[in-house]
């Protein structure tokens, strides 16, 4: 792992952490920031060796600013680590691409049908939760910056028009009322639903139903901290039917262009719009 000897970077040049980036479509965005120019890339992963491997495969390709820094989303030391690291070496940072994934790879999904209980709590606490506690440990840093962006790579899945029940969809869409609280105690009514068997009933999503929950909060967190830190741009983007391991590579974009669809979000022009939905590269709805 590198050390946080202080090496200030030149004025210009920006500062990006990729969480997820040892493989599939955080991987992509490494290599495309890193050979974009001016920015330094924190490639993120849990393990340390398949980290540093990813770090080796960008830099073989001629892209030296790549660093290596570990983080579990799930372990609350390693996120503690990592803001540490970046507030002593960088002391800001421009760009945060949360691009880690927990779920299962979906033909397990689809042979299975429906996630357990425990499968469904994990992927909620791992794809929501821990994504939200790595963005609120970074944000001052993100804050520090003087063109702070955030972009969340989220899915056409986390759309409301899954949800069938039109309250459920207008609270989670309703973004000049909705709160972190409020979100917390929606996705605890899921969770509930969930394991009395009533989650149908209510009408949350039907298959993939927590990974489905988890981008739809995401989505709606994302808009509430677009609105409440306007200095910063924070945006979610969907890639794309990606070739990569959650896919078990049957998707029908390469991993380079799902992670196109994702950088050019992160790289809008400064001033450009905050608190949206990208699929593909295209502003969208998020119903
Ligand atoms: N592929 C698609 O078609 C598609 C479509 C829509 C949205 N997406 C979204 O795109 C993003 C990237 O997915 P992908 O397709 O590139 O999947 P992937 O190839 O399976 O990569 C998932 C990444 O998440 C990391 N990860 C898993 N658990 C983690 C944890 N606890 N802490 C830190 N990192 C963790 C994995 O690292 P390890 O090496 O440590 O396992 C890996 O780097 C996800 O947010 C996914 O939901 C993908």
């Amino acid at each position: 792992m590198e050390g946080a000897t202080p090496t200030p970077a030149p004025s210009n040049t920006r500062i990006a952490v990729v969480t997820g980036g040892s493989k599939g479509i955080g991987l992509e965005a490494c290599k495309q920031l890193a050979g974009g120019g001016a920015i330094t890339v924190v490639l993120t992963a849990r393990d340390e060796a398949r980290g540093t491997a990813a770090v080796e495969q960008i830099k073989r390709l001629g892209h030296a600013d790549v660093i290596f820094h570990q983080l579990d989303i799930t372990d609350a030391s390693s996120i503690a680590r990592l803001a540490d690291f970046i507030k002593t070496r960088f002391a800001k940072l421009d760009i945060l691409f949360n691009g880690m994934d927990a779920g299962q790879r979906i033909d397990w999904m689809w042979t299975s049908c429906r996630q357990t209980y425990e499968t469904a709590k994990q992927g909620l606490q791992t794809n929501y939760y821990g994504t939200k506690r790595v963005t609120e440990a970074l944000l001052p840093l993100l804050r520090s910056s003087s063109d702070g962006r955030i972009v969340n790579v989220s899915s056409n899945f986390g759309l409301l028009s899954f949800f069938r029940n039109e309250e459920l969809k207008q609270e989670l869409n309703d973004v000049d009322n909705l709160t972190e609280e409020g979100l917390d105690e929606l996705l605890a009514m899921f969770l509930k639903d969930f394991e009395s068997g009533g989650a149908e009933a209510r009408g949350w999503p039907a298959e993939f139903s927590a990974y489905k929950v988890a981008k739809a909060a995401m989505n709606a967190y994302s808009r509430i901290l677009a609105k409440r830190h306007p200095e910063l741009r924070v945006n979610c983007a969907h890639p794309g039917y990606v070739k990569t391991d959650i896919t078990r590579n049957s998707g029908i974009l390469t991993p380079e262009e799902g992670a196109r669809n994702i950088t050019s979000v992160a790289l809008l022009p400064e001033g450009g719009p905050t608190g949206k939905y990208f699929s593909e590269g295209e502003e969208a709805s998020f119903v």
